[in-house]
């Protein structure tokens, strides 16, 4: 493809997994095959290729109730600027306008620069959240929980069932589902550091304590998407060495069509939501 000519949109397949790791890791982002092989099984993912070589990127994950997330934007930097992104996410609009998918997603800063023009309208703002070294000290009382507790504690949350992905997260080897008080977390393998969320509680307390039981537990960085207004969540988080990486908008395209009973104090991740 030279740099003139029209860039071709066309639907990516599960072979594709690698070439898009290799554009998620270029973005630094954490992301490891098993997420791309689930967006490539279970979403509908757009590329553009020049000759062979995947440049470029975005996948739209329906969910249930009418709702679907849009995500892995991106773009490699030789190929930036020349509209691919803003053509990509209008791939996915198109898809979900055809099923009727009301779409959702957390956009970084440059991402919301290219959303924000195509009609998406901001709702809540999440803080990645970093902690280089757990200290593996004595574990905390920690409880296993299982998949179908965290899924309806989710539902709640999000106002939608993501029973597929929770499931499919939880059977990954290095998964834990844990519970500590009220709250309950998942707990990820990533391609730079494991990540904790979805993370459900009644307060700001027990979220606390299951990360910092979590923490206890880990020997490599972990992450967190905590929801910004969440103050106290990410005050304590923030208290016990954790830094704040970046913020993420959260936007929608088309109506709400569900409301979430409670709020959570981590999402699964921006990609996911
Ligand atoms: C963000 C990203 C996907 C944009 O891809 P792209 O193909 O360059 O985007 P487009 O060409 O469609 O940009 C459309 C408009 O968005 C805005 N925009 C895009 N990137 C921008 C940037 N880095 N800074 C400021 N504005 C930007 C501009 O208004 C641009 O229009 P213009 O070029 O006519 O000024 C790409 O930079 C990328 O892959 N970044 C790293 C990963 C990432 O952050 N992805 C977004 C996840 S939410």
């Amino acid at each position: 493809m030279a740099d003139t000519e029209p860039v071709a949109i066309v639907e990516l397949g599960v072979d594709d997994a690698a070439a898009g790791l290799a554009l998620s890791t270029e973005a630094r982002w954490n992301q490891n095959e098993a997420d791309w092989r689930f967006f490539l099984t279970n979403g509908i993912v757009f590329g553009v290729r020049d000759g062979t070589h995947l440049v470029a990127t975005a996948a739209l994950l329906p969910y249930s109730a009418g709702n679907a997330w849009i995500s892995m934007v991106l773009v490699t930097e030789r190929w930036r600027r020349r509209g691919i992104a803003t053509r990509l996410v209008d791939a996915c609009l198109d898809a979900a306008r055809q099923r009727g998918l009301t779409t959702w997603l957390d956009a970084t800063p440059a991402g919301a620069t290219v959303y924000g023009p195509l009609g998406f309208t901001p709702t809540l703002q999440l803080r990645r959240l970093r902690f280089e070294h757990p200290a593996h000290e004595a574990p905390a009382m920690l409880a296993n929980s299982d998949v179908g507790a965290l899924s309806a504690r989710d539902r709640r949350a999000m106002g939608f069932e993501r029973n597929a992905l929770l499931a499919e997260f939880g059977a990954r080897t290095g998964s834990r589902i844990l519970s500590h008080g009220s709250a309950m977390a998942l707990t990820r393998d990533g391609r730079t550091a494991r990540q904790i969320g979805p993370l459900v509680a009644d307060n700001a307390t027990d979220a606390l304590a299951l990360v910092d039981a979590i923490s206890r537990t880990e020997t490599g960085p972990l992450l967190i998407d905590a929801i910004a207004s969440q103050e106290t969540f990410i005050a304590g988080l923030t208290g016990a060495g954790w830094s704040i990486e970046r913020p993420f908008q959260r936007m929608r395209f088309g109506r709400a069509t569900t409301q979430s009973e409670e709020l959570p104090f981590a999402v699964a991740g921006p990609e996911f939501g």
